[in-house]
């Protein structure tokens, strides 16, 4: 299978396609065709080796063999199962998670049945799919399970045109507070369209300042 390999840390131009053996699930396994992935923040931070201090953890001088193939975020079908797989079967057109055993940089990943991992629905296409991973459960889960928000609360989104800020804004309209988004000036309307009652420009304003958000 092909998929996209850096052993030294850097620029996008550090990525190279290679070819790899096509990976064999284990009994607790499935094998999906990756249909599509995506850039996450944290892909690329880890592609730079930045901070210096997340080295210890992806390797000191390069990137330790296990995150050398990068994509955290996947949307596919399943194309094989293990033998002990109750959940999904052959077919499946699935999305999820791959965390720090990341590799959704290729045609092919193996993970485990209990991983973060579901089935797609079907009024989403892959593309969609994959879209709705990590931004869309990290915003849910600071949100909802740690910062237990409210109706009726005040909530200041920093990022609010990011990844995770755009599905933060929408998921804190739902639990009915009143949003502040803070981004640049392009992504004022975007940010708007998506919710906000009120949007602060960080290029003008410092949210700081603001007393009543
Ligand atoms: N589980 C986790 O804890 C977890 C998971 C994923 C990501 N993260 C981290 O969360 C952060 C955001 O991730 P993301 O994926 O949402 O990133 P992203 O898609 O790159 O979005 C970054 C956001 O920050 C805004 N921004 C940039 N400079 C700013 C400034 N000076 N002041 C205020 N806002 C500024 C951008 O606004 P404009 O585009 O309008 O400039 C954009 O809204 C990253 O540090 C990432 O590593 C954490």
């Amino acid at each position: 299978m092909r998929a996209i390999e850096y052993t030294e840390y850097g620029s996008p131009q550090v990525l190279t396609l290679k070819e790899f053996d096509k990976p064999v699930p284990k009994d607790n396994e499935v094998l999906i065709k990756i249909h599509n992935s995506s850039v996450t923040a944290a892909d690329c931070i880890m592609r730079k080796g930045e901070p210096a201090w997340g080295r210890l953890i992806l390797g000191l001088f390069r990137p330790r063999k296990r995150f050398r193939i990068l994509g955290s975020e996947f949307a596919g079908e399943i194309e094989a199962v293990g033998k002990a797989v109750q959940k999904f079967k052959v077919g499946d057109e699935v999305y999820g998670f791959a965390g720090f055993s990341v590799s959704a940089y290729a045609e092919y990943k193996c993970i485990a049945e209990d991983a973060s991992l579901t089935i797609k629905p079907s009024s989403v296409n892959y593309q969609q799919a994959v879209a709705a991973v990590d931004g869309a459960t990290t915003a849910l889960f600071f949100l909802r399970d740690k910062g237990n928000i409210q109706a009726g609360q005040n909530v200041l989104i920093v990022g609010a045109s990011g990844s995770i800020g755009t599905y933060a804004v929408q998921l804190a309209r739902y639990f009915g507070a009143h949003v502040t988004g803070v981004c640049s000036t392009p992504d004022l309307e975007l940010v708007k369209s998506l919710g906000a009652q009120e949007v602060i420009d960080y290029n003008q304003e410092d949210f700081a300042d603001r007393l009543d958000c």
